[in-house]
């Protein structure tokens, strides 16, 4: 995706999200995504519906679903991050449950650091 798409495609994701109380953080590397969704359950998986069924992308898979108490991003909003292909690589190594002894969010904040802004 090009740049331009890529911040219409986020534009759209934060409107969204904001209106439906749904926080989390989306990666993008070299023509990969990865990305967290958090929120009450019904509005999450809704999304993530129309997400499977957006034709931008294809081989979407679910990584880990898990239930908490409370948000492990409140306050990111639908944070957003272009990365470059080989820490987005070494990303999804880190991202599944219990892929090290770390919380997920310190984890993905290493790459957040390397990363670029969308
Ligand atoms: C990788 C990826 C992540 C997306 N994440 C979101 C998101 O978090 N929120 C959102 O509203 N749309 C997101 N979208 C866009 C939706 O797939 C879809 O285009 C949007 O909800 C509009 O759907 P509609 O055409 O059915 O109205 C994402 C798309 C892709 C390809």
């Amino acid at each position: 995706m090009s740049y331009p798409e890529l911040r219409a495609l986020v534009a759209h994701a934060r409107a969204y999200n904001a209106a439906h109380d749904i926080t989390g953080i989306l990666f993008y590397g070299e023509g990969h995504f990865a990305q967290v969704l958090e929120g009450e359950q019904e509005e999450v998986e809704r999304l993530f519906g129309r997400i499977q069924r957006d034709a931008r992308h294809h081989d979407v898979t679910v990584v880990t679903r898990v239930a908490r108490p409370r948000r492990t991003y409140p306050q990111w909003g639908m944070a957003a991050h272009r990365l470059a292909e080989a820490q987005f690589a070494e990303l999804v190594r880190h991202l599944p449950e219990g892929a090290d002894a770390r919380p997920l969010k310190a984890r993905l904040e290493t790459f957040v650091i390397e990363s670029q802004r969308l």
